[in-house]
């Protein structure tokens, strides 16, 4: 069966979560459906009344692909949405950037965002992959934002942000990892993150959360990204953000 995209908007009031890895035993993230239920809770419990999850489509790691993620999900929401205490749920993906993803994309079975207006890429974290910029730009052409995923925790961008430019004129929506500003990644992408915060570098923030106990620790880097950015840059990174992703509505 075609995994066919429910029309979901977020709602009006709350964060948006971009990045989430709630759906049970597809990856790296919650095993169980309680699991995934407990996570969803407390990233609700965090501010966020919308959490897209994210699985990875990583070849060699995770080989998932768009429809049988899309029922997963759909097996999950079934007996979670009704429950008191959770947020608004919606699925995407977190594409691995390699020839799998491009070709997955160019045929239209990459899994984008809710809306379809743009999509979450992971990079290597070593070095940043040949062809990177032209195929952010093929993207955009096709209409699809390419949404960058924790760019703090790249080698390339520790110390620097150049090597982003050339990413960041294509129209590249770097998406910062709260838990970042916490120390869980290391003390590089700590400061990464802080750095490119200082910088306005950002479209928007999300939790990456896999786990339960994920979600004390999302609640926890969000009152550091309060403190390093104020409560308005704050709102904007967790809310109009993300919300702007979905539309495909991005301010420059
Ligand atoms: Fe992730």
């Amino acid at each position: 069966m075609k995994y066919e995209r429910p029309a979901i908007e977020p709602p009006e009031t709350g964060y948006v979560d971009l990045h989430s890895h709630y759906v049970p035993a597809v990856d790296d993230g919650v095993r169980s459906h309680e699991e995934g239920v407990s996570l969803c809770r407390g990233l609700a419990e965090a501010g966020f009344s919308m959490v897209v999850a994210t699985p990875h489509i990583r070849t060699a790691m995770f080989e998932n692909r768009r429809d049988p993620l899309g029922e997963a999900h759909r097996a999950f929401c079934a007996e979670a949405e009704g429950l008191p205490g959770m947020p608004v749920l919606g699925l995407g993906a977190e594409h691995y950037f390699d020839d799998v993803f491009w070709r997955l994309f160019e045929q239209g079975e990459a899994l984008p965002y809710p809306g379809g207006k743009s999509a979450l890429v992971e990079l290597p974290r070593e070095r940043l992959p040949h062809g990177l910029a032209q195929a952010f730009f093929r993207m955009k052409v096709a209409g699809v934002h390419p949404v960058l995923a924790h760019p703090e925790r790249y080698r390339p961008f520790f110390e620097s942000t150049d090597a982003m430019d050339p990413l960041l004129d294509v129209g590249a929506l770097p998406l910062l990892d709260v838990m970042a500003l916490t120390g869980k990644y290391g003390k590089a992408p700590q400061k990464a993150a802080e750095r490119m915060l200082d910088e306005g570098v950002y479209y928007a923030a999300c939790s990456d959360a896999h786990r339960p106990a994920d979600a004390l620790v999302v609640a926890e880097a969000i009152d550091l990204l309060e403190k390093r950015v104020g409560t308005e840059e704050k709102d904007f990174l967790l809310h109009h953000g993300p919300r702007d992703i979905l539309a495909g509505t991005i301010e420059d």
